[in-house]
């Protein structure tokens, strides 16, 4: 049985902390797809960590942690990972394995990725520069190389290949930097992955289901950012959704139970492209600074507005979701009036569904408003704790949808999370 933790949004919704507080129920949890462009934040005995690839159940003993195929995974991110994970007392060796089809992030993917950037000007996607597009590119394209390649004596052959077609693409770019500072780092990183539990991900996953542990599938980025039904091309390079479990991971489609959905109580984009309900103005501000909403991966401040229901509804038809979890509803807060986007206005008729290309078309969103709670909620431990004014904008939500919200998130820490019965 495999259940799915995933991002309605666009990024950063809390899915790190949402896994680590369920992860005690499982007995696997398993990333399936994007790469150390995600940046998962969680509290460890009150102390704060980003995982990037390494999944958000590692800090849970006996719960055994599994970066599938569907990811392109970056050696050097990896050990410095991996050190910080081990600085906590965490035995990698009993709890972290890694699926031999995963694709390897090389040096020149970081480059080409920054190369491609440079190159598009205003109309640049915003990348966290990672390398995530160039490795994704080079799967689809059939060039690029696997974890399981690493114990190929012949490794460094197919390396320096794929690195002088690398090289022509950068030449043609007019990419000057030098990356040879990057390359021994990678070498280096490379014989720690070497190190770790490389196994046949596919069989590893399916012996556990086959054998009745629950696996819990984290998924990175969000919905909006999906490769197939985000807002393209302002999107990343792997299929965010629910589909890409059963690609990224090796599971067939009937072993998925519930797929958890989570939604912040607004709305956060980081990056360019189409975002219907920002606002770039005082009370956007707020958003940016009650929620301290600046990226986990890059620092970059994170553009806030209200949330919006018309992508939230499409996100929880193309997933399946089964269950929602609210978080940062403590973020709002400071409100005296809140809003949500209930349709979009596009050449004078009213929407509820996601139009084929939002930069262009520019739909604006119709507002229902609310009268907000305006008073502290995140020291509440129970549901009946919470104001009538919160169960309201809930209720909404929930009808709006057509799927509950399960869990309301009111802080950061491990156990700011509030069951809704
Ligand atoms: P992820 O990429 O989906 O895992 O989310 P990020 O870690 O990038 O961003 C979420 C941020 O919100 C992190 O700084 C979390 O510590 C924080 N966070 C998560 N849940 C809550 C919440 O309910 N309230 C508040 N105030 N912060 C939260
Ligand atoms: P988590 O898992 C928010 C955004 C980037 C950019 C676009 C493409 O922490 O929610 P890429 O580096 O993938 O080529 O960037 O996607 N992006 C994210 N935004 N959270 C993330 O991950 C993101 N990963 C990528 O900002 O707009
Ligand atoms: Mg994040």
């Amino acid at each position: 049985m495999v259940d799915v933790i995933l991002g309605l949004q666009w990024g950063d919704e809390g899915k790190g902390k949402i896994v680590d507080f369920f992860a005690k129920d499982y007995d696997l949890v398993a990333r399936f797809q994007g790469g150390p462009n995600a940046g998962h934040t969680l509290y460890v005995n009150d102390k704060k960590v980003v995982l990037h690839q390494i999944p958000s159940g590692i800090f849970h003993e006996g719960i055994i942690n599994l970066i599938g195929n569907g990811l392109v995974l970056d050696p050097v991110i990896l050990k410095k990972e991996c050190n910080t994970v081990a600085s906590f007392g965490v035995n990698l060796s009993k709890n972290l394995f890694i699926a031999e089809r995963t694709h390897l992030i090389l040096p020149t993917h970081r480059a080409l990725d920054k190369a491609a950037e440079l190159s598009k000007g205003n109309q640049k996607i915003g990348s966290t520069l990672k390398g995530i597009g160039p490795a994704y590119m080079d799967k689809t394209g059939r060039n690029g190389l696997r974890v399981g390649d690493l114990m190929d004596k012949n490794f460094t052959s197919s390396y320096i290949k794929l690195r002088l077609k690398h090289q022509r693409l950068l030449d043609n770019y007019g990419f000057q930097e030098d990356i040879a500072v990057w390359e021994d780092e990678f070498f280096e990183a490379v014989e720690l992955l070497k190190q770790l539990n490389i196994v046949n991900g596919e069989y590893f996953i399916n012996n556990h289901i086959k054998a009745g542990k629950k696996v819990l599938a984290e998924g990175a980025q969000g919905s909006m950012l999906d490769i197939d039904f985000g807002t393209f091309p302002y999107v990343t390079s792997s299929n965010t959704i629910s589909a890409g479990v059963c690609s990224g991971l090796g599971v067939a489609p009937q072993k998925i139970r519930d797929v958890i959905g989570i939604t912040k109580a607004y709305c956060t984009r980081v990056g360019e492209g189409p975002f219907p309900t920002e606002l770039e103005n005082e009370t956007g501000e707020e958003l940016r600074k009650n929620g301290n909403e600046f990226g986990a991966t890059t620092g970059r401040p994170r553009r806030c507005g209200w949330n919006d229901l018309v992508a939230l509804r499409f996100a929880c038809m193309i997933n399946g979701v089964t269950k929602i979890v609210m978080t940062k509803a403590d973020v709002l807060d400071a409100f005296k009036e809140l809003k949500l986007c209930i349709a979009y206005k596009l050449n004078g008729t009213e929407l509820k569904d996601i139009p084929f290309e939002m930069e262009k078309q520019k739909p604006e969103p119709v507002y229902k408003s609310f009268t907000g709670w305006y008073q502290p909620t995140s020291a509440a431990k129970l549901y009946s704790n919470l104001p009538d004014t919160m169960k309201n904008y809930v209720s909404f939500i929930n009808e709006y949808l057509g799927v509950n919200i399960h869990f309301i998130s009111n802080g950061p820490g491990r156990e700011q999370i509030i069951q809704v019965i």
